[in-house]
């Protein structure tokens, strides 16, 4: 860190945490809350089934505002899984007390598990049904390690770290790299608490950050970067964390290469300039996103193609893999036709899903499509014989073709002809404008993309 700046990040971070740092009431009323829900399912669980508080509200790392409660009931091993599941939502249902106006709904993990809705205060309890076990070598489920997961916390992290553990998830937070589901593809409440565990502080882990080296594999439980050549074989990634609680699995392996590269740049850009103003990155309004898209695209010198579709009311995970998928061949589409997009975006909300593509404007009548190599004598002639003019290239027959598309919107029509995943339903397509609920989603996954 550049000298003298020490003073100004301890002031930064003081007022951060109080920002994000539940309040003593807060607390009090999540533990309350906690507390009753417990005390409900501990009078309709049989005897052998134990019951505890885990994720980020049990281990004291928790941000105001977000502290969703993670109840766990667990189970023997001797139940069978389905059995486990079932009466774990049976008894979810049960203490459910709609009379107080709470609800609930039916969450898929890697198995389903109940999330009630607490109205007064109105605060999310996940209840998940798992297996009782004391280490890894007994795992059913990734579900069930998170009991694991609490005790190591519990027993490693200071009051200090835990502090430090909210000003990462914050940090990450405020610039949109926290959280391991699709839409993100982040980092983990879980694998912010290890890093704080590894690197000692909020200070030590955005120093690592912004001077970090890949690959990189963390043996977590030893405090040690072993970077084991093996380990980057075994995990097939470059940037691992073990999991203390379990050798075989990378916590960080959910990371996107994306979201770790825009943690290495806002933690330098935040050590040179420690202002609050930067922890909390961009704020803008999205009053207007169709005129800004507008402008934004005149700018840039292109045309914005939004496809549009009506998504169902079912797991955001599922939607987002569905877009993310669809947005990536489609790009690789207009790439392979000359028009590469300058920048794609995705985003969902209120029942719908949007992809945008913005793409120079140009008319093309031909493409070069590359062909077999020379050594591939039959196939070679075959192409040559299909193609008018042809050269080559390094090892390889080359063909000027027609194209068949003369430009991005023909291509995309075409494409949303054909198989479109199973969740994105109504597909339409339009250029430079599109309603203004739409051009919000766009809008705000562009400032997220090109701001830190
Ligand atoms: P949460 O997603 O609620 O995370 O999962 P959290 O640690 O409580 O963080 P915040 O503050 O709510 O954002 C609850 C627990 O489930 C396990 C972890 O042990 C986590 O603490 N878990 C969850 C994982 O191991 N991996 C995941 O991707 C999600
Ligand atoms: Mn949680």
């Amino acid at each position: 860190m550049a000298a003298g700046n020490e003073g100004r990040l301890h002031q930064t971070l003081k007022r951060v945490l109080n920002d994000v740092k539940p309040s003593e009431a807060e607390i009090a009323a999540a533990g309350a809350v906690s507390n009753d829900i417990m005390g409900r399912l501990r009078k309709v669980v049989p005897k052998n089934v134990e019951i505890i508080l885990a994720g980020s509200v049990a281990r004291g790392t928790q941000i105001s505002g977000n502290s969703d409660i993670d109840i766990f009931l667990l189970f023997p091993r001797s139940m069978d899984k389905e059995a486990m599941e079932r009466r774990g939502m049976e008894v979810a249902k049960r203490i459910t007390n709609r009379k107080n106006g709470e609800s609930y709904v039916i969450k898929y993990a890697e198995h389903p598990y109940l999330q009630l809705i607490f109205r007064k205060p109105p605060i999310k309890v996940d209840i998940v049904p798992a297996y009782k076990i004391r280490d890894s070598f007994e795992m059913g489920s990734s579900v069930d390690r998170t009991q694991l997961h609490n005790e190591f916390m519990l027993g490693h992290l200071t009051t200090r770290q835990k502090d430090d553990v909210r000003l990462v998830k914050a940090f990450m937070r405020f610039h949109n790299v926290y959280g391991a589901e699709a839409e993100r593809e982040g980092f983990s409440g879980y694998l912010c608490e290890l890093l704080v565990h590894h690197y000692g502080s909020f200070a030590s882990v955005l120093g690592a950050f912004s001077e970090l080296r890949l690959p990189l594999c963390i043996d977590a439980k030893n405090r040690k970067v072993t970077n084991d050549p093996d380990a980057f074989k075994r995990f097939g990634s470059d940037f691992i964390v073990i999991d203390p609680t379990d050798p075989e699995r990378n916590v960080a392996a959910v990371v996107s290469r994306t979201a770790l590269a825009r943690m290495v740049l806002a933690s330098r850009r935040f050590l040179a300039n420690p202002a609050a103003k930067l922890f909390y990155g961009a704020e803008f309004g999205d009053d207007r996103s169709g005129g800004k898209l507008r402008r934004i695209a005149g700018r840039m010198g292109v045309d914005a193609y939004f496809l549009t579709f009506r998504v169902p009311d079912i797991s955001r995970d599922i939607i987002f893999q569905q877009l993310g998928r669809l947005a990536a061949r489609l790009e690789k589409r207009l790439d392979d036709n000359s028009f590469a997009p300058a920048l794609s975006l995705y985003n969902m909300d209120g029942g719908i899903g949007v992809i945008a593509f913005f793409v120079n404007r140009y008319r093309i009548l031909s493409v070069a499509r590359d062909g077999p190599e020379v050594f591939m004598k039959g196939a070679c002639e075959s192409f040559m014989k299909r193609h008018k003019t042809t050269y080559v290239r390094g090892h390889r027959v080359v063909a000027i073709e027609r194209s068949k598309y003369s430009g991005p919107r023909d291509l995309l029509r075409q494409e949303l002809k054909n198989d479109v995943p199973s969740h994105l339903k109504a597909a339409r397509l339009s250029v430079n404008s599109v309603p203004e609920g739409v051009a919000k989603l766009v809008y705000r996954k562009y400032v997220e993309a090109t701001t830190l």
